[in-house]
């Protein structure tokens, strides 16, 4: 494999087919539900200026190393490390890096999947008009009761795992390929409409206000590390996921034009997503909450209680589940394209193993919001918990900082040079210092921060 051949799992047909698979990973949950909330909490236009340094100087350069080895090994992220390690002569431990990411993946999966699995019954909910005028306690105990019905939420999680294994069953081309290329076009434009309702709401302006507004003062350290961390999730970074895409990208394609792009959409519609939902919320005087509360009970409200809700509210969760599908197919990519190499299954049967698997381990996740809410494993956190941490404070930031590692200082300069078509010195100059120096030491710190806990640091600096 030198990086000219083509992938045994198949090619994307074009470089705008990569940009879309690429960006369907990245926008997903955490466009939706996330940013638009720490961006309010923390500063509005000033965290959105920290986030974007930490896109460009943390998070374009690793995925720009994702790429580049993936396109180099040709392979699943395990194979392509394990060749690209025998054929220069490296250390075989770097392989770890991708068996890291597939555990990732299928963790990362199996609570994803349920929490997808509440968009698609909410596209229900909301086009059958449940929420039509309803007071805050109905829409709360509506969601409080769905979590409380483990049932309920296997029915509309097992309901999301079979389009998922449906989709990578049929492979690169017919499979990944077909999905992005109606999903993602769709997608951006219900978040148009959807934005353009929000501007109509009449909450708009006091929308752009929180989103947008410079507050210094909230600013704090922690907001640069909730940049840097949501950065780096919000691209599917350090789990592989981008490394198994960039097997199947044609050589010609430029790596860094590609990867910014992917990013500039990524970021814009996090933006996008803000502008959609705060005015809403605003136009129903409610105060905007965080995560599964501001999804599932605030934004369900806010839409019953506007002109054509239930058309926009549907439309909304139609939106949410589309990025959540083309996350999830490509968290699933590198232990799938592992398993066809090394067992030499068919892909379809790869892909129901794994779907399966994934389904069981997410009854975890679902018995977690009810029968197994106070079984707690591991101090406060119960089974969804615990998981949810160890992957995105713990595996992933891992797994970033390795391959920024790996491509920057283990792999043959030439290689890189190749790949990335850097020509000056001070084109490699700056690859390097972006993703052997600053890019890793960025990651570094943002995972001691989280493992040792803010105010621990605090405590000790003073
Ligand atoms: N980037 C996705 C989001 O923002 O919701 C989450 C994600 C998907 C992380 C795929 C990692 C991954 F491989």
């Amino acid at each position: 494999m030198d990086g000219n051949s083509e992938s045994r799992h198949g090619m994307w047909s074009s470089r705008w087919m990569f940009v879309l698979a690429a960006a369907g990973s990245a926008v997903g949950l955490g466009n939706l539900w996330r940013f638009p909330y720490i961006t309010g909490e923390n500063g509005g236009g000033a965290f959105v200026l920290i986030y974007l340094a930490c896109i460009a100087l943390v998070g374009i350069p690793i995925m720009m190393a994702e790429v580049l080895i993936g396109r180099q090994g040709r392979q699943s992220p395990v194979n392509s490390m394990l060749t690209l390690t025998q054929q220069h002569h490296r250390d075989s431990s770097w392989v770890l890096v991708g068996w890291m990411g597939v555990l990732a993946g299928f963790l990362i999966l199996s609570f994803y999947a349920v929490i997808a699995g509440w968009a698609l019954k909410y596209i229900f909910s909301l086009a059958s008009g449940a929420f039509a005028g309803a007071s805050g306690e109905h829409a709360t105990k509506a969601f409080e009761e769905f979590l409380a019905s483990p049932w309920e939420m296997i029915f509309w999680h097992s309901l999301f795992m079979v389009f998922v294994i449906f989709i990578i069953a049929r492979g690169v081309a017919s499979g990944l390929e077909t999905a992005v290329r109606w999903f993602m076009p769709l997608l951006f434009v219900l978040l148009a409409v959807l934005v353009g309702y929000g501007v109509t709401s009449g909450g708009f302006a006091q929308g752009v206000d929180f989103m947008f507004a410079f507050e210094w003062s909230k600013v704090t350290d922690t907001a640069l590390y909730e940049a840097l961390g949501h950065a780096f999730f919000t691209l599917s970074l350090g789990m592989g996921a981008i490394m198994a895409y960039g097997a199947y990208v044609p050589s010609a394609v430029s790596i860094t034009g590609t990867v910014v792009t992917i990013a500039v959409l990524d970021t814009l519609v996090a933006l996008a997503a803000g502008l959609a939902i705060f005015p809403v919320v605003f136009a129903n005087g409610l105060e905007p909450a965080q995560g599964p509360g501001l999804m599932f009970v605030t934004i369900p409200l806010a839409f019953g209680h506007l002109p054509l809700g239930a058309l926009f509210g549907t439309l909304f969760f139609i939106l949410v589940s589309f990025a959540a599908i083309t996350s999830a197919i490509s968290l699933t990519e590198p232990a799938l394209a592992y398993l066809v190499e090394q067992h030499n299954v068919k892909r379809s049967r790869a892909a129901i193993g794994i779907g399966l698997a994934c389904w069981l381990l997410g009854i975890g996740t679902v018995l977690s919001f009810n029968e197994w809410s106070d079984v707690h494993l591991l101090g406060e956190k119960n089974f969804f918990d615990v998981l949810d941490y160890f992957t995105q404070n713990i595996l992933l930031p891992l797994g970033g900082l390795f391959i920024a590692l790996f491509a920057a200082w283990a792999l043959p300069k030439a290689v890189t040079k190749h790949q990335l078509g850097l020509k000056t010195a001070w084109q490699e100059n700056g690859w390097l210092l972006l993703a052997g120096v600053v890019a890793p030491l960025g990651v570094l710190t943002v995972f001691l921060v989280t493992l040792i806990g803010i105010d621990n640091i605090r405590n000790w600096l003073s």
